[in-house]
């Protein structure tokens, strides 16, 4: 299994980080523009083989794609990130190009390549792959509710005073600080519904801080995350390569499912080895549809700014 990472900025090196101590894949290769940059994160990297035990091999490339030809996985973290006070929306202007060209530059050396989106704004950077490339939907993955979900289980155990590993849930909906949709109604600490611990205003404050949690660090950091962007997207590229048929909700093609059609949007789909391979319906109460349908404008609204 060969993974390429485009971008070795903190969320791509992250990213391969953790691919290589999860110990999955054979070949994982990191790609940037800035000369000597990848191949450096590389050679870092690979000195901690030994160290940590892992076996796959990590090389770095200054911007020659012949090197990830045959890749099965690219994931795309390219671009600017925010800065402090900056939405994901803005980074559109720049991000737009740099995502058209490289994953352009992907799918020539690596025509059956599965693209994991992390770019922002995340949601109309993968419509804009699934428009600029023309290939199958289900190999085209926004990378943003693997992340949002793991910051909401992150709130709702420090609400509950437990560990992360002891509650359950899910953010749909965009990628963006006022699109996400925590699905508070359906967490679960160990199959019991949250609202059985957490009072609703407490749970408000838990949907408010996980919607925010990318803004929340960029303000601290003065640069937007890595560790939980970059783990989240190790965990998706398990999912495919080792075929799990795992459930994340991602930013997947719709047609017509959730009643919306031409957009890229945070839903919950079963990964595997295909890709996207199911996209699941739930069932959704009132306010949570009409959360979706004005999540889903806005991000309509950024993918009209493309020039596709
Ligand atoms: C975040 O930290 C990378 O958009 C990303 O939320």
């Amino acid at each position: 299994m060969k993974i390429t990472v485009v971008g070795a900025g903190a969320v791509g090196a992250s990213c391969a980080e953790y691919i290589a101590i999860k110990n999955f894949a054979s070949e994982v290769v990191i790609i940037d523009i800035k000369e000597n940059y990848a191949e450096g994160k590389a050679m870092d990297l690979m000195q901690t083989a030994s160290l940590m035990g892992f076996d796959t091999k990590i090389t770095g490339s200054t911007n020659d794609y012949s090197k990830t030809a045959g890749s099965d996985i690219a994931v795309i973290t390219s671009g600017i990130p925010r800065k402090p006070g900056m939405t994901r929306e803005e980074l559109i202007g720049i991000n737009a190009g740099i995502v058209k060209s490289v994953t352009q530059s992907v799918i020539e050396h690596s025509p059956n390549v599965i693209f994991i989106v992390v770019s922002n704004p995340m949601d109309t950077m993968a419509y804009l792959t699934h428009k600029a490339l023309g290939i199958e939907k289900n190999r085209i993955i926004g990378m943003g509710g693997a992340l949002d979900s793991a910051r909401f289980k992150y709130r709702l155990a420090e609400a509950l005073g437990c560990p992360s590993s002891d509650v359950n849930g899910m953010v749909i909906g965009g990628h963006s600080d006022t699109g996400m949709i925590p699905l508070t109604r359906l967490a679960v600490r160990n199959s019991i519904p949250v609202s059985k611990f957490l009072s609703e205003e407490r749970l408000n404050k838990v949907a408010q801080d996980t919607k925010v949690g990318g803004a929340t660090l960029t303000k601290m950091l003065g640069t937007s995350a890595w560790y939980a962007p970059g783990a989240a997207v190790s965990s998706m590229v398990q999912a495919i390569a080792c075929d799990q048929k795992k459930m994340f909700a991602c930013s997947a093609l719709l047609e017509g499912e959730y009643g919306l059609r031409d957009i890229s949007f945070g839903v919950p789909c079963i990964i595997g080895k295909g890709g996207i391979e199911k996209i699941v319906a739930l069932d959704l109460n009132d306010a949570e549809k009409a959360k979706i349908q004005e999540s889903a404008a806005a991000v309509k609204k950024t993918n009209g700014l493309l020039d596709v």
